[in-house]
């Protein structure tokens, strides 16, 4: 399993400078660390309460009795749509800006509260209309337009379950995803904008839809926006203008059981199947408002809050669409990639909407610091108050350049770690309440209970690098994997015996103050651009082409994207001579792309006579890791060829 020792991921601790201070007058206060401690399962009560609205309240908080499958507030019923639109409205806050929504060509729409509410409530009406009722599934496959948010809250408000797939996925991934949720429904644009075009996404799904095998899909709703040419099925597809202009208008939302699954998200896991991760209402809305309340010290009637990640991710669930919205916060959502029509487009929003709070990734910092500090200069940042953090490991070089461009040398960065199988922030530093310390994701928020242990499950004394470990269950942890009730247990709660311990995947170190270090995955999960990918899922797909006899795949060390894909491949022997190794290198790298997605094309495909294995056969990716990272080879006693490694670096040389 592990293919990294912890001794080998580096902490870059000393290279940080000092950070600017959170205000003082932030929303968090120190009493709730006091209070969770105190009694952390009433805390979290108090939460959901002070937090959302109950239909019927909750007498049970946690009930762990059947661990690691958990129920939180299961006599509890609230309607998570209601609690993101209706009741805000019903406060006088229906006048209040939503969505800021900029299209990336220039056009944009700013939805209030109340017609966000009354959108939500039509589409609501439709998807019953198409036969959509509680626990169905729809997969949605949109770019970033304000339907994304509205289908996904129509979903939830009726008590169906979304699935939503990033529209950089392939026809294959949406196929084995619409197939192993059994979607009734598809949601999707004929395209969307980016890089400066139309990217048609209809076709994907179509193919999808169009590969052998029986599927489950009755209906494909269309939005226009991308305006392209796309095929129809008469009796299928739907244009979801015209769909939802003769949907009725009021719908009342009802309260459904706090355990009620909410959705779907696929993630890449250490096998070549992607795990269908399982969210459900109370506990999971708790948290992400809870936690994008204090940790982005939210204040509503005042704050512009811009968070850059796609609705495909589990960052665009809880910190695009349910924290802010069950917040009531106003917020800007953004169709396109950051560079379009201009490299400055970015700052151009902060700068047009006056944003105060933004969150974003590292690796995106670092593209931005490639084209230099000049664009961002051209721009009032001024307004930016709060900055935030997440997906990696943040390095120092971005971090300064974050703070010092971005945020004027004098706007705190909240790093925030947590998973999609978290569902919300888990370890950061809390504004008004803790120091900040730069590179550090620091401490477990109030509720939660963190803990780094060594591999036979004893903690690790302050100085000492483990295992990112969950102690105790909290309100927005996954609930199972869907349909694999065994994988659930097996990949998050099997690796200690002490337990039931949730076990992240990350290694991660204690410093002298015990604040906590992220030092990366210590499992075959690789973080490209923050995005989680598989070396297993990549292998199988570029194994399933014919050419192929073997393959193995590592993440690589790369300035711009943290890790990139870099893959070894032994062509099956008929084919060694008819394919250069550059014609078979590009052909593969298309066919993954084909197979996953562009976000899994592989940098460089290597094309190799042998793979460098242990005696039982297991492939040493730490050594094919140090040559895709230009470094000496590491020990290569185990090897049952020694010489491979030899040969492999002679011929990339
Ligand atoms: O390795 C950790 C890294 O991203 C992984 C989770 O990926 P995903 O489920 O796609 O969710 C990404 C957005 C929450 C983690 O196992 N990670 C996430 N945030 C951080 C991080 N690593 C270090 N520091 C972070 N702040």
């Amino acid at each position: 399993m592990p293919n990294t020792s912890i001794d080998s991921l580096q902490h870059e601790e000393r290279r940080f400078p000092p950070s600017p201070k959170f205000r003082a007058d932030a929303v968090a206060t120190a009493s709730l660390y006091d209070e969770a401690s105190a009694d952390r399962l009433g805390f979290w009560s108090a939460q959901a309460r002070e937090l959302l609205h109950w239909s019927t309240d909750f007498t049970k908080d946690l009930d762990w009795s059947n661990a690691p499958f958990a129920t939180w507030f299961e006599d509890g019923e609230l309607n998570v749509a209601y609690n993101c639109l209706d009741r805000h409205v019903l406060a006088g806050n229906g006048d209040r800006i939503a969505l800021h929504w900029e299209g990336e060509p220039g056009d944009s729409r700013d939805i209030s509260y109340s017609e966000l509410t009354a959108e939500v409530k039509r589409a609501a009406n439709l998807l019953i209309s198409l036969g959509i009722g509680k626990g169905d599934r729809v997969a949605v496959y949109l770019p970033m337009v304000p339907e994304a948010v509205i289908a996904m809250l129509a979903v939830a408000r009726i008590g169906a379950v979304h699935s939503v797939i990033f529209g950089g996925f392939s026809a294959d991934s949406i196929r084995s995803r619409v197939d192993d949720a059994e979607a009734k429904l598809v949601i999707t644009a004929d395209g969307g904008w980016r890089k400066g075009k139309v990217s048609a996404l209809k076709p994907a799904v179509d193919a999808a839809l169009a590969k052998p095998g029986d599927h489950t899909v009755q209906n494909v709703l269309v939005v226009k926006r991308g305006n392209n040419e796309v095929d129809w099925i008469d009796g299928r597809d739907l244009w979801w203008h015209e769909a939802i202009a003769a949907a009725e208008s009021e719908h009342e939302a009802q309260g459904f059981a706090a355990e009620t699954p909410l959705f779907i998200l696929y993630t890449s896991g250490t096998t070549g199947k992607p795990k269908g991760i399982l969210h459900t209402s109370g506990g999971y809305l708790t948290q992400v408002a809870f936690t994008h309340k204090n940790v982005f010290d939210l204040h509503p009637e005042s704050d512009v809050y811009w968070c850059t990640a796609d609705v495909g991710w589990i960052t665009g669930h809880s910190y695009v669409v349910y924290g802010p919205l069950a917040n009531g916060a106003t917020q800007v959502l953004y169709e396109g990639t950051p560079d379009a029509p201009h490299g400055g487009r970015w700052w151009e929003i902060i700068q047009k909407y006056g944003v105060t709070i933004f969150y974003t990734a590292p690796t995106a910092i670092r593209s931005f610091m490639k084209l230099g500090r000049q664009i961002p200069d051209d721009f009032d940042l001024s307004s930016l108050r709060l900055l935030g953090s997440v997906g990696e490991p943040i390095n120092p070089e971005a971090w300064v350049w974050y703070r010092d461009v971005i945020g004027a040398g004098t706007t705190p960065i909240v790093d925030t770690w947590w998973q999609t199988e978290t569902g919300a922030i888990m370890v950061s530093a809390l504004p008004g309440v803790t120091t900040l310390k730069p590179g550090s994701a620091q401490a477990a928020l109030p509720g939660i209970s963190i803990d780094v242990l060594d591999d036979s499950g004893n903690g690790v004394p302050p100085g000492g690098g483990g295992l990112l470990v969950v102690t105790e269950p909290w309100p927005a942890m996954l609930r199972g994997i869907w349909g694999d009730p065994e994988r659930f247990v097996e990949t998050y709660w099997s690796k200690f015996t002490t337990g039931p311990l949730y076990f992240a995947g990350d290694g991660a170190r204690l410093d002298e103050d015990g604040d906590i270090w992220l030092l990366g995955r210590v499992d075959d999960v690789m973080n490209v651009s923050g995005h989680r990918l598989s070396t297993a899922e990549i292998e199988s797909a570029l194994v399933s082409h014919p050419i192929v006899a073997e393959s193995a795949v590592v993440g690589a060390a790369d300035e711009a994207t943290g890790q990139a894909v870099v893959a070894f491949v032994i062509l099956r022997s008929e084919h060694v001579d008819t394919y250069t190794t550059d014609d078979a290198s590009a052909l593969l790298r298309r066919h993954v792309t084909e197979q996953i997605g562009a976000i899994a094309r592989p940098r460089e495909v290597f094309i190799v006579a042998e793979l460098p294995k242990t005696r039982s056969g297991k492939i040493m990716r730490r050594l094919l890791q140090d040559v895709a990272e230009g470094r000496d080879i590491g020990d290569t006693t185990t090897l049952a060829d020694t010489s491979v490694m030899q040969i492999i670096s002679d011929r990339l040389k």
